[in-house]
């Protein structure tokens, strides 16, 4: 029989993104333009209910989970997290998606305590610009820890760049020197619509379609990946030991090849980034719930939408990815 979680479009869901935090120390001006305070004092995620919910979803399809926040390293029992989950069984990978700070003092517990892939955020390679952008003047700081997570042979570790007319739009050619000698997966993000960066959406949205266009005029090759490899492309070049990513939700057809839900640090199902405003699950994380969770996730993975619709105009329900961890 199969037992997979799958929706209404053919999707199945070898991917959960687990927020276990809401609360994050960098104020990046796309993500939290104003600040924020964490809108209540209700505490995250349990690690009993992560366990449960990692058990949950892996009994159905799950293969492979993303840890998120906010940002996650603030949560002190992060290796116990991290452990939990790489033990249950049929999770093959534990992934970690961090600001980067403070990953040299931890990625040697991280590491021996499961974790198999790292995604840290540097949205320039110019201390003074990274400053103005995030609000904390850590860039050296972040590219030494990612230096150890490298020598320590974490199996894959991407950076994340937001794409900023007014910030990095410019700076290709400084990240693909740094991408020649460097083997990470740099990826560009198109920076999306949120509740709270309208105004800077505005100014500051560039498409990835022109860096697309340089990489494939430059010698690189897009690579052939899965149907279930997620939403992001993928180029390599001979000369380079990285590669490039590009996430460009604003194109077409990007969210056909979706493989991921997400839970917030507070439980609840988002079946979109962009899609509604989470569907709380958290009175049934408890051992003796097992079925009666399992049963709602599979009833509201009907409602997921074919497409997160942001081309017509759709801002979708949440404020900023703080929330629920992008
Ligand atoms: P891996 O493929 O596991 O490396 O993960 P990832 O690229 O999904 O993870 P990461 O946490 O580094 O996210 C990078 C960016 O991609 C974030 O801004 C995410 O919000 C965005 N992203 C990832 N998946 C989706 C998606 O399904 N929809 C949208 N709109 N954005 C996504
Ligand atoms: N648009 C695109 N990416 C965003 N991120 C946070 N907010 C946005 C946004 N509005 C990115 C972070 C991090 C990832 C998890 O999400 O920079 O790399
Ligand atoms: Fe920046 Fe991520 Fe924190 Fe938002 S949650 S402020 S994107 S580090």
């Amino acid at each position: 029989r199969d037992t997979q979680f799958k929706d209404t479009h053919g999707r199945r869901f070898s991917y959960l993104r687990l927020s276990i935090t809401d609360v994050c120390n960098f104020r990046c001006n796309y993500c939290l333009p104003d600040g924020y305070q964490c809108s209540d004092k209700t505490e995250p995620l349990t690690l009993e209910e992560i366990r449960q919910l990692a058990k949950t979803f892996a009994a159905h399809g799950t293969r492979k989970i993303r840890i998120t926040g906010g940002e996650p390293v603030l949560r002190q029992d992060l290796p116990e997290i991290i452990a939990t989950l790489k033990q249950t069984p049929g999770i093959e990978t534990v992934a970690l998606t961090t600001n980067g700070y403070k990953i040299n003092q931890h990625i040697d517990n991280w590491k021996a305590a499961g974790l198999d892939q790292l995604n840290v955020s540097i949205d320039s390679l110019d201390p003074q610009v990274f400053q103005t952008i995030t609000g904390h003047n850590r860039l050296h700081e972040i590219l030494t820890g990612l230096d150890r997570a490298l020598e320590l042979g974490l199996s894959r570790v991407k950076v994340n760049a937001v794409l900023l007319k007014g910030h990095n739009g410019d700076q290709l050619n400084r990240f693909l020197d740094w991408v020649k000698t460097t083997p990470i997966t740099l990826r560009f993000i198109e920076l999306m619509e949120t509740g709270q960066n309208p105004d800077y959406f505005a100014k500051n949205h560039l498409s990835g379609e022109s860096i697309k266009q340089q990489l494939l005029a430059n010698g690189w090759q897009q690579k052939i990946r899965s149907k279930d490899a997620g939403p992001a492309q993928e180029f390599d070049h001979p000369d380079y030991q990285g590669s490039i990513g590009l996430i460009m939700p604003y194109s077409n057809d990007f969210c056909s090849s979706c493989n991921r839900l997400r839970i917030s640090a507070l439980g609840k199902l988002h079946l979109c980034l962009f899609g509604e405003q989470g569907y709380d699950l958290r009175h049934l994380m408890k051992e003796n719930k097992q079925t009666e969770l399992e049963s709602a996730i599979r009833h509201l993975l009907q409602d997921k939408k074919a497409s997160h619709f942001l081309h017509d105009g759709n801002t979708g329900a949440i404020q900023h990815f703080a929330q629920i961890g992008g």
